[in-house]
């Protein structure tokens, strides 16, 4: 697990959106795999820039996404698929055409039958390229919650107290308007991603990003399976990096390898 450390999310989400650039134009089948909330904004601000500029185009990419709300209304700005697609898809964006963005049927009468098929969509893909993760401040990747299992396929999850709690920023400050269940890819679907990258910033990532790249693998801390990749790199801001022991260090051999 490589790890940056950077001074501000703008300047990691630079680095970060390099990187996923890279990989997408590289790949022979470009699959992105893209994550919802607020870290990924800068990188996804990053991509449309570079867009622009000429330098990136998601024209024949896929992206896939790694969960939706079970139940949320299909115009709801905060449904997943309308977030995604307001951030990436069309000329002006990143080039993604909308036939080309996969996200589970939050909508579906059975949210089960649907977490299937989205599994076997994502493998219809042709596997992702690269994954962007953020973390949840329990731990949490994608949706899955403390206790699941690191071999979990897309499924249905229930959303824990806090992450309803950390999420209600975007239902009018009101836990009641969080929807309690999602459909999300497992921990072994996410596994299965060729290269992740995975962002954290804000003081209220520092237990987890601490667990992630310096604790033992444990069930209570979902993204600890990302030690078992072999290629992962987490980037952060001084805040989440504040409570890693060895941050110089990381950030000497991601300088080594990486930054010129
Ligand atoms: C949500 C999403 C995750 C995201 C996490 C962090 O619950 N399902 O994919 O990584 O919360 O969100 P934020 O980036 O807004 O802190």
């Amino acid at each position: 697990m490589l790890v940056g450390v950077f001074a501000t999310k703008e300047e990691a989400s630079a680095f970060a959106a390099k990187h996923v650039a890279s990989t997408i134009t590289a790949a022979e089948n470009p699959v992105l795999g893209v994550a919802t909330g607020s870290t990924p904004l800068d990188l996804y601000r990053e991509l449309r820039q570079a867009h622009a500029d000429g330098t990136f185009t998601l024209e024949n990419a896929k992206a896939v996404a790694l969960d939706e709300y079970v139940g949320i209304a299909e115009d709801h700005v905060e449904r997943y698929r309308n977030v995604l697609s307001a951030e990436l898809v069309g000329a002006d964006k990143t080039g993604l055409a909308d036939e080309r963005l996969y996200t589970p049927d939050g909508s579906a009468a059975d949210p089960f039958e649907a977490a299937s098929q989205y599994d076997k969509a994502i493998k219809s893909t042709g596997g992702v390229s690269i994954q962007i993760l953020g973390l949840g401040s329990d731990g949490h990747i994608a949706f899955n919650e403390p206790s699941g299992s690191f071999v979990s396929r897309t499924h249905v999850e229930a959303l824990t107290r806090q992450t309803r709690e950390d999420n209600s920023r975007f239902f009018d400050n009101d836990i009641n308007n969080v929807p309690s269940l999602a459909i999300t890819q497992g921990l072994g679907t996410i596994m299965e991603a060729q290269r992740i990258i995975l962002l954290a910033f804000g003081e209220n990532k520092a237990d987890a990003v601490r667990e992630l790249v310096e604790g033992p693998i444990s069930a209570a801390w979902p993204a600890t399976i990302l030690q078992m990749h072999a290629n992962v790199i987490v980037v952060t801001d001084e805040a989440a990096a504040s409570k890693l022991e060895l941050k110089d260090f990381y950030n000497d051999r991601l300088a080594a390898l990486y930054r010129s």
